[in-house]
């Protein structure tokens, strides 16, 4: 028996949400696992309604349960940062899921926009430093009154020298923002990305970074994953600039097996990732504490406009559950929903419209659910 917390947040949220849920029962049913779901409301409605985020209690619930189930927040309404900081940076950085896993695979049948490119080709995992870099939430903005030149304010950010007058003139204004990288959040990123190799079969791990530029926390970076290699003389490596691999991604993705990489790097590659596995529908990702609370979500946002017209692609979602089974120990389960959504995807009669279909929402989950049962 699991208890699972379950976040469906906003816009097509919910309606994935159940999704994953209904293919997560299913396979509970074959292999004799039980769900207790916890709902929690918070999201862009909560707040709007009620002027809160997410409480703290809200977090230590969650704490109660063995998982995290997260549909996709995110409204217009709500001024960007907000929702994004206070609710799904928040619990990524409470229950300290330093592992944001992004499987980039494409499934026979899923049309992929790069010429000359099938399953063969892409098949690799993005490990995303989840906790650090420039998602710190270090920085400011503050209107200078004391500087004369650009050069004047940069010799006193060198020196960390912040303590400037506020004035109603805007025309100075300054904004910075400080990007954090430490040797212990390093190593054990690098060192999950090496054991998930090892695990997977894999033979090369690349790490990304732009060390040729912001050489202070990346020259770190790659001083430590040096280091770590170190423990892992079977596995080749590789060092990729992060311009540079968003090139290769697309010219030769076949190189790639396990990619280890800062947060915002990783940020930006893994949209470019999911393009080439298909779409935005069909990429779920893992923000994992491999000793704590982990949670599990579709990496694309709430789709607005989508909401509630049952036309929303359920994989992600779906996939991700995959995942939280996983990372729960159900290995035979997880495959379960992957074999099942492979299939369902392989016959081509009900697909969702992102990946040429016609299938509804709800369509979707129900066929894979029905495959589950028939594995
Ligand atoms: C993601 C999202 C988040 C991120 C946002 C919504 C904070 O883009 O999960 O990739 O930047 O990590
Ligand atoms: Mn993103």
């Amino acid at each position: 028996m699991y208890r699972i917390s379950v976040v469906p947040g906003d816009g097509i949220g919910p309606e994935i949400m159940d999704e994953g849920i209904k293919v997560l029962e299913a396979v509970g049913d074959v292999c004799g696992i039980k769900f207790d779901w916890k709902y929690f409301p918070h999201g862009a409605e909560h707040y709007l309604k009620t002027g809160e985020v997410l409480p703290d209690e809200a977090l230590k619930e969650m704490e109660k349960t063995e998982s995290i189930f997260l549909g996709a927040v995110g409204d217009p309404r709500v001024k960007p940062g907000i929702l994004e900081k206070e609710l799904l940076l928040k619990m990524r950085f409470y229950f300290d899921q330093y592992v944001n896993l992004r499987p980039i695979k494409l499934y026979p049948g899923v049309p992929c926009p790069l010429k000359g490119k099938g399953p063969e080709h892409i098949n690799f995992y993005v490990v995303r430093e989840n906790t650090e870099d420039f998602y710190v939430g270090i920085g400011d903005r503050f209107t200078d009154d004391k500087h004369n030149s650009i050069l004047e304010i940069k010799r006193d950010l060198y020196d960390l020298k912040f303590n400037v007058d506020i004035t109603k003139d805007k025309a100075s204004e300054v904004a910075y923002q400080v990007g954090v990288i430490t040797r212990e959040g390093s190593k054990r990123i690098m060192e999950f990305a090496f054991e998930l190799a090892k695990k997977k079969g894999k033979n090369r791990v690349t790490a990304v970074d732009k060390a040729n530029v912001l050489t202070s926390v990346y020259g770190l970076w790659r001083d430590v994953f040096e280091e770590v290699a170190k423990g892992y003389p079977d596995i080749e490596t590789e060092f990729n600039f992060v311009d540079a691999i968003t090139m290769w991604f697309v010219k030769n993705p076949e190189w790639f097996q396990v990619v280890v990489t800062p947060n915002m790097f990783g940020d930006i590659i893994t949209d470019l990732g999911a393009m080439i596995q298909g779409g935005m529908g069909l990429a779920p990702g893992g923000n994992i504490n491999p000793e704590g609370i982990s949670m599990f979500e579709p990496i694309h946002g709430s789709a607005p406009k989508y909401k509630g017209k049952n036309v929303a692609d359920p994989i992600a979602t779906i996939l991700a559950g995959g995942l939280m089974l996983e990372e729960l120990g159900e290995q035979k389960a997880a495959d379960m929903i992957e074999q099942a959504t492979i299939e369902v995807i392989k016959e081509g009669k009900t697909l969702p419209k992102d990946i040429g279909g016609s299938a509804g929402t709800s369509d979707v989950g129900e066929a894979i659910a029905k495959k589950v049962r028939e594995l």
